[in-house]
């Protein structure tokens, strides 16, 4: 098998990240600079803002994923960047950095699909060598809420997807409604600890075998939304709504997937993307799933260039690549 020692960089959102990977497994460097709070006083991301901040940030963040990993650019095999999807003001930045170094280093270049990026953040951990093909992966972020069979390295079988709001969407909308810091995802987790999952029923949407592996957040959103209504602002059970929401959301992912592995015949459950991080869903899928179920730490759940990285590995080992006309695609599917 060919030796890999992969520069990947990832810019599709809000996170501008480098990362140094050897053979798709092993982190020789994993920088993030995250905007997250650059975006907060705004209550989500303006994504002028963003490709902006990536411009500022891109070198000085490639630069120390290089100084991290103790290499030069003449030890790299390759360079891959994620080329979609997500904002394309924010892919531009990334696209066209692997492009100018790609060329001035004299690398191959890949471009890499975001998706596969998160799906393949499983092979960096502690577990990688135990995977067994097919596993059921659910990408859950704050962009995507996505069911895939995983065939193989690269061979994707899509099941089923949100049909309106991803779940990290939902969660940081419903954070907003109770004055909870962005991203709202983090801080529902948190305020829901102490919160009471019981006191509100909110709905769960689309779970009839006739949806298929399909899922709905927004009338959710509406219930919460709702609900708020009933109190003054001062008043507002932010824990029991958040833990009220959190259950639902919960509830629905768990549902599917499960549902989704049993059919498919998997040997375990993959989850993935920055909703994953989220405490609840993982103790319930781990409780449902009656198969090992395998999540990647917190640092790798959120957006990384090293996931990107991993993905690139298996697509240069088998000796593809892409060229400098490559352009990024804001809307690219995986399958
Ligand atoms: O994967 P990611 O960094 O970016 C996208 O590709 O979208 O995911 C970001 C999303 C946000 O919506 C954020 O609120 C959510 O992941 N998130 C969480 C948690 N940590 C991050 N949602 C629920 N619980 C968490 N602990
Ligand atoms: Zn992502």
């Amino acid at each position: 098998m060919r030796a890999s020692r992969i520069l990947a960089i990832e810019t599709s959102c809000d996170e501008t990240a480098a990362a140094v990977v050897d053979n798709g497994r092993i982190i020789l460097s994993n920088v993030i600079a995250s905007q997250a709070e650059l975006h907060a006083q705004y209550g989500g991301i303006f994504p002028e803002v963003a490709s902006r901040k990536h411009v500022e940030m891109i070198y000085p963040v490639v630069d120390q994923a290089m100084r991290e990993a103790f290499i030069g650019f003449d030890d790299l095999n390759c360079i891959a960047v994620t080329r979609g999807p997500g904002l394309v003001g924010s892919l531009l930045v990334g696209v066209n950095t692997a492009k100018g170094l790609a060329l001035a280093r004299n690398k191959p270049l890949l471009g890499i699909n975001h998706i596969e990026g998160h799906i393949s953040s499983l092979w960096l951990t502690d577990h990688a060598d135990e995977i067994e093909f097919p596993v059921l992966t659910l990408v859950v972020s704050g962009g995507h809420t996505d069911l895939y069979l995983v065939l193989d390295h690269g061979r994707y079988q899509y099941l089923g997807g949100t049909l309106d709001d991803a779940a990290g969407e939902a969660f940081d909308k419903v954070g907003r409604l109770l004055g909870l810091p962005y991203p709202g995802g983090p801080a529902i987790d948190a305020a829901a600890e102490d919160g009471n999952p019981n006191a509100f029923h909110f709905p769960r949407a689309v779970m009839q075998q006739e949806h298929g592996y399909n899922f709905s957040f927004s009338g959710l959103k509406t219930a919460v939304l709702r609900q708020t209504k009933q109190y003054r602002p001062e008043h507002l059970p932010v824990r029991d709504l958040a833990a009220s929401f959190q259950a639902a959301v919960v509830d629905m992912l768990v549902e599917k997937t499960v549902r989704a592995a049993n059919d498919h015949g998997v040997t375990a459950i993959h989850l993935a993307g920055g909703v994953s991080a989220n405490r609840a869903l993982r103790m319930a899928m781990f409780e449902a799933a009656g198969m090992p179920v395998r999540v990647p730490p917190q640092n790798l759940c959120t957006d990384n260039a090293a996931m990107i990285a991993a993905a690139a590995h298996h697509h240069f080992i088998n000796g593809r690549q892409d060229f400098l006309d490559m352009d990024v695609i804001p809307s690219l599917q995986l399958v």
